[in-house]
């Protein structure tokens, strides 16, 4: 048997169809939702994303704002940048894209961000929010997902997710997002021993390391529900985390690459950028 391919392409284009109404009801108030991208240097994975979020923004009337700065920019010229643009009544969302170049400290950025503007997710507020359950600005990547497995009605209650992977970005947030939805969790990394014994284990498999092909058919426990979080190039093909072909026979659901978690997690910058600018406009509205 064949598994059901997640398709998060299809997925994200209806969220954005319900986003573009959500963009010209707002539009209606006299608010036009604006994003601020900030993009140092010229990595390119970061120019294709950064690319891919802004013509995403574009198409659903989001005005977004490309700020960039060579490699050399310092950190004080950044944080003075970010500072700007959390007084911006134009800006509701602001996305500094990384990897940063080594000079600048990256939490120090994160933390400058207006925890309200912080359309990433990653500010200590937010995540402290969605710890504790509270409603927050979600990191993009985990809550697409969620969506997603949301979407192809994947029960999670009591189910044992396994993740692969510990990233701030992907990883550690996923593993809070998928116990507030009463999951059993394991998070694998690299120092994780025995790998293979632990994702035999899985129900659900997330595996977002950045490794071509890490995970293999005999990896996966049949049946099992598996989410590439995976992006890796290679001569101008894109590989994910997992091999698909062979898995796509054993497990129940997977998630293509491209097309899966990628075009969910741009849905969800969207969405945030929308909520930002909602809670941004109510508060302007009561003070
Ligand atoms: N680089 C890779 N993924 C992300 C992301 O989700 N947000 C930002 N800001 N940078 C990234």
């Amino acid at each position: 048997m064949s598994a059901t391919i997640m398709n998060g392409k299809e997925v994200a284009a209806q969220v954005k169809s319900e986003l573009k109404q959500e963009v010209a009801k707002l539009n209606r108030e006299y608010v036009q939702p604006g994003l601020a991208v900030l993009l140092v240097g010229n990595h390119p994975a970061s120019e294709t994303y950064v690319k891919a979020k802004e013509k995403a923004a574009a198409e659903i009337g989001i005005r977004s704002f490309l700020i960039r700065y060579p490699e050399t920019v310092s950190q004080a010229e950044l944080l003075h940048r970010v500072e700007q643009l959390n007084q911006d009544p134009q800006v509701h969302g602001i996305l500094v894209q990384l990897p940063l170049p080594k000079h600048i400290h990256v939490q120090t950025v994160i933390d400058t961000i207006d925890p309200q503007k912080d359309v990433d997710g990653f500010h200590p507020l937010n995540i402290g929010s969605m710890q504790v359950g509270k409603e927050a600005l979600l990191p993009c990547t985990p809550f697409g997902i969620l969506q997603l497995l949301k979407q192809y009605k994947v029960d999670l209650q009591g189910k044992h997710a396994v993740i692969v992977g510990h990233s701030h970005i992907v990883g550690r947030p996923m593993a809070t997002l998928l116990l507030n939805e009463n999951a059993t969790v394991s998070v694998c990394h690299i120092y994780t021993q025995n790998l293979k014994e632990m994702t035999r284990m899985a129900d659900i498999l997330i595996v977002a390391v950045g490794k071509k092909h890490l995970i293999t058919s005999d990896m996966v426990k049949p049946g099992a529900v598996v989410v590439d979080v995976g992006i890796n190039r290679e001569e101008k093909r894109i590989f994910g985390d997992c091999d698909f072909e062979s898995i796509k026979d054993i497990a129940s659901y997977i998630t293509p690459v491209p097309g899966g978690v990628g075009p969910m997690t741009i849905s969800m910058l969207l969405h945030n950028t929308l909520l930002a600018a909602r809670t941004q406009v109510k508060e302007l509205a009561t003070v």
